[in-house]
C-alpha cells in the first residue's frame, strides 16, 4: 500500500493546482492524474452527470491500484462525493470543501468570507453549510458567486487576455461593498487567475482549496503510516486525459512550474 500510487482527478487542468499543492508537500509520493478534457466543464452540468463522470474517473484510477482518490474538483466534491466513495469502496477519499472551509473560517477576522466557484458548486451550498459548520461569528456571513467563465479561459490559457480582465471584473464586482476580508477560490481551475483575481480585490486573503486539501492527504497517509517510503529524485506523475493529450499538455505546462511527462489517452467515455 505504501508505495502505490495517489489517484487525482478533476474535469480538466484545474486538478493540477492541486497536484502542484501536493508535490511540494509530498515529493516522493507517486500520482496518477486524470483530466475529463473531453468533457470539460462540469460545473454547468446536471447532478446525475456530475455523479456519473466522477463515478467514471474514480473506477479509472482505481484501476490503477491507487491506494488514495484526490477529488480535485469542487464540483465533483460537492455533488458526486457519493459516487466517489462508492466506487472507491475501503480506499480514503479526500476532497475539496471539508479542508477549505475550514481554512476560509480560520483565515476570516470579521466573519465575512465570500466563495466563488462554478454555478453547479455555488448552487449545492456545500461551502455555505460546511463554513456554517464551524461558525462562532455572531455575524458570520458567506457571499457566494458563480464564476463559469474562468474555467474556460484557463482551460485556453487566456488568463492574461484582456477579456479575462473584464469578465473578472464583472464578476468580482459583486465583493466589492461586502467587506469580505477572505476569499475562497472554490474551484480548482481558479489559483491559475489569482493573480489577476488579488489586482482586483486587493487586501483579501485568497484561500485556495489544493492547499488546504493537500494538508489532509498528508496526515491521512502518515496516521495510516502509507508515506511512500523511497526519497525520489526526481516526481513522479502519470498524466491522463479524456481528449487530445498534446493539446492538454502543452496548456498544463504553461501554468506548471515541474516537468510533466508526455500525457495519454484515458478510454472513459
Ligand atoms: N475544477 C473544477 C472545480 O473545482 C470543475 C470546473 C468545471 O469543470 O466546471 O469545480
Amino acid at each position: 500500500m505504501k508505495n502505490s500510487p495517489i489517484g487525482v482527478f478533476d474535469s480538466g487542468i484545474g486538478g493540477l493546482s492541486v497536484l502542484s499543492e501536493l508535490v511540494k508537500l509530498l515529493p516522493n509520493e507517486e500520482y496518477i492524474y486524470l483530466g475529463d478534457t473531453a468533457r470539460v466543464p462540469w460545473g454547468n452540468k446536471s447532478i446525475s452527470t456530475i455523479k456519473e463522470y466522477s463515478r467514471e474517473c474514480t473506477e479509472f484510477l482505481m484501476d490503477k491500484d491507487v491506494k488514495m482518490i484526490v477529488v480535485a474538483c469542487n464540483t465533483a466534491s460537492s455533488l458526486g462525493i457519493d459516487s466517489v466513495q462508492h466506487a472507491a469502496g475501503k480506499i480514503p477519499v479526500v476532497e475539496m470543501i471539508l479542508p477549505a472551509a475550514e481554512a476560509a473560517y480560520k483565515s476570516s477576522v470579521n466573519g465575512k468570507i465570500g466563495v466563488i466557484g462554478t454555478k453547479a458548486t455555488v448552487r449545492s451550498n456545500a461551502y455555505q453549510n460546511a463554513i456554517a459548520k464551524y461558525n462562532t461569528f455572531d455575524n458570520l456571513k458567506v457571499f457566494q458567486q458563480a464564476c463559469p467563465l474562468f474555467v474556460p479561459i484557463v482551460e485556453e490559457a487566456m488568463i492574461k487576455h484582456p477579456a479575462a480582465k473584464l469578465i473578472a471584473e464583472d464578476y468580482l464586482s459583486v465583493f466589492k461593498d461586502s467587506n469580505i476580508d477572505t476569499l475562497l477560490l472554490a474551484c480548482t481551475h481558479y489559483p491559475f487567475m489569482s493573480e489577476l483575481i488579488a489586482e482586483i480585490l486587493p487586501n483579501i486573503r485568497l484561500i485556495d482549496t489544493g492547499n488546504a486539501a493537500s494538508r489532509q492527504v498528508f496526515n491521512i497517509l502518515k496516521e495510516n503510516d502509507w508515506l511512500h517510503d523511497q526519497i525520489k529524485d526526481k516526481l513522479s506523475i502519470e498524466l491522463y486525459c479524456t481528449d487530445t493529450p498534446s493539446d492538454f499538455l502543452s496548456t498544463a505546462r504553461t501554468y506548471l512550474s515541474f516537468e510533466l511527462p508526455q500525457a495519454k489517452k484515458a478510454d472513459i467515455c
